[in-house]
């Protein structure tokens, strides 16, 4: 399965049934991140939770210029100063709060977004 193929995560074959469970709210300091990985074998969905103030988002990871990660495995994603998601390839930087390109190569682009919700202190996913 590409890259491209996993923007389109509802159809990825380890695609999360609704109610999910990410991780926990907590577990997402201040503005802060982390990549749930859901699936195994050669092409497991990959996903960003990232936390802004008392909310949670999640998105692909995979970022819509060369459909590549974000980064790997137990790389930071995120700036330095916890302002952006950014892609380690070519530096597109990314809005926490909708995934949109600010800068980069794929300006005006948008990570795929993940619906989640949080119930009970955990972030979970919230399929339409
Ligand atoms: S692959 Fe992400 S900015 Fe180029």
């Amino acid at each position: 399965m590409s890259w491209e193929d996993q923007m389109r995560w509802h159809e990825h074959p380890a695609a999360p049934v609704d109610g999910t469970v990410l991780c926990r709210f907590d577990e997402l300091s201040g503005d802060d991140g982390r990549e749930v990985v859901i699936g195994a074998g050669d092409a497991p969905l990959r996903l960003l939770v990232v936390r802004r103030g008392d909310q949670a988002f999640a998105y692909v990871n995979c970022c819509p210029h060369h459909y590549i990660p974000l980064a790997e495995e137990g790389e930071t994603f995120l700036t330095y100063d916890r302002s952006w998601m950014i892609c380690s390839a070519h530096g597109a930087v990314f809005r926490y709060e909708d995934g949109f390109c600010e800068d980069g190569p794929c300006m005006g682009k948008s990570l795929q977004a993940v619906p989640v919700e949080q119930v009970d202190g955990v972030v979970r996913i919230k399929r339409p």
